[in-house]
């Protein structure tokens, strides 16, 4: 098979990759029909996690067909259609009897593309099928369902569910990335009474707009906090998401908050943030932070088969699976590019078997089966 292979910082190619095979009974092996790139996969891409062995195969977002199963598989069977997500079950470990799969002490958790080969390639071994995988309702295409496979769940579980954002709350929402804009898009479910999204980026809060959000701020020519604090009557926010990953916006989070108020650190941070309680303490303000554990993915599913959750406008690139290094470029230069999220797509499967995804150069979107 071919897959995207990290060879160290810098270097990713599309190569000829071993067929993956069963290890253990409960893997299934899943050929991939649609994934996508994630804004971590630029990270391990830049060294911020050296523990990604060279050699691995990136990705942990897909949407796929099954074609084989352990014999310890009950639940899922050859030929069907399913999610694979950025985090896998033991389904007997402590933490994920807890529900929170993001901490599996089992050997699941996040795995693909990290700890194991992972999803931007042709086949993949995927462990745990019966807990870790979800099978696509039938109607559903794959760009439907696969921004499940990360951006959504996290940005609601980490962000909207930790921030416990209520009805009539005021939101404020600092950095409009893909997870910034999946926060605003989750955090509708819950009927705030306004949206506030904050970037650096003017074609960033312009998506933001269009992703639901009431009101922008430009943090870079624009006191975000001087404006909050006009917007609440002095107050602050009620809830404050960060989704970027840096100090300085963490920070943000911190002074825009109301007393007694929530701030969910979604963002993933390389370097040592400051945490000022001695000007915080005596506010009564809740921080949280963690892992996508993607505990509601069945949940947002059923919004998304109901017709009342729409993530396809994620979708801004499409490329095949064969051109998987043109889409990281592209991925890659999301403020030329205006990126959200690239669909990777194999080619339909015609009498039970896939073309080679570099048989094509384009495909149209995969229908529904
Ligand atoms: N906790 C989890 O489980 C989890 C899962 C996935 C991703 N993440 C993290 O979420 C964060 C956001 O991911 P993404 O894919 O949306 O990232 P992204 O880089 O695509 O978007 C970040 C946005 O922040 C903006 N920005 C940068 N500096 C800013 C500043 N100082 N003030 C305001 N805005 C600023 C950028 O313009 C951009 O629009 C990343 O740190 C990512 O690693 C966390
Ligand atoms: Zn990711
Ligand atoms: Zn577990």
């Amino acid at each position: 098979m071919k897959a995207l292979i990290y060879h160290g910082p810098g270097e990713r190619t599309w190569e000829s990759a071993p067929d993956p095979s069963i290890i253990d009974p409960t893997d299934a092996i899943v050929r991939i029909d649609t994934s996508t790139i994630c804004g971590t996969d630029l990270h391990i891409l830049k060294g911020d996690l050296p523990e990604v062995k060279p050699g691995t195969i990136l990705g942990h977002e897909a949407v796929g067909t099954v074609v084989e199963i352990g014999a310890g598989v009950t639940t899922i069977a050859v030929g069907d259609r399913v999610l694979v997500s950025c985090i896998s079950s033991c389904g007997r470990c402590r933490f994920c009897k807890e529900g929170k799969y993001g901490l599996c002490s089992g050997g699941g958790g996040w795995i693909f593309g990290y700890m194991i080969d992972g999803l931007q390639a042709e086949y993949a071994r995927v462990p745990f099928a019966d807990t870790s995988v979800y099978k696509v309702p039938e109607g559903l295409g794959d760009e439907q369902v696969l921004f499940l496979a990360d951006i959504l769940p996290t940005a609601y579980e980490v962000g909207v569910l930790s921030g416990r954002v209520e009805p009539g709350d005021t939101v404020a929402i600092v950095g409009a990335g893909p997870i910034g804009l999946a926060a605003i898009m989750t955090a509708k479910l819950h009927t705030p009474s306004r949206i506030v999204a904050i970037d650096l980026a003017d074609a960033r809060l312009e998506k933001a707009l269009e992703f639901g959000a009431d009101l922008t701020i430009n943090n870079g020519n624009e006191d975000a906090v001087a404006k909050v604090m006009e917007l609440t009557g002095g107050l602050g926010a009620d809830v404050a998401i960060e989704a970027v990953g840096v100090p300085d916006t963490f920070e943000l989070c911190t002074e825009l908050i109301r007393p007694g108020g929530r701030v969910a650190n979604v963002g993933v941070h390389g370097k040592c943030v400051a945490l000022h309680r001695e000007k915080l303490w005596i506010r009564d303000v809740t921080i949280t932070m963690g892992l996508v554990d993607a505990r509601t993915t069945p949940q947002l599913l059923k919004l998304i088969e109901s017709g009342r959750l729409d993530p396809t406008p994620f979708a801004t690139h499409h490329f095949a699976l064969g051109e998987t290094e043109k889409a990281y470029d592209t991925f890659s230069a999301a403020a030329e590019t205006h990126a959200l999220k690239v669909v990777l797509q194999a080619v339909p499967v015609e009498n039970g078997k896939a073309h080679r995804s570099d048989e094509l150069t384009r495909i149209p979107p995969l229908l529904p089966a």
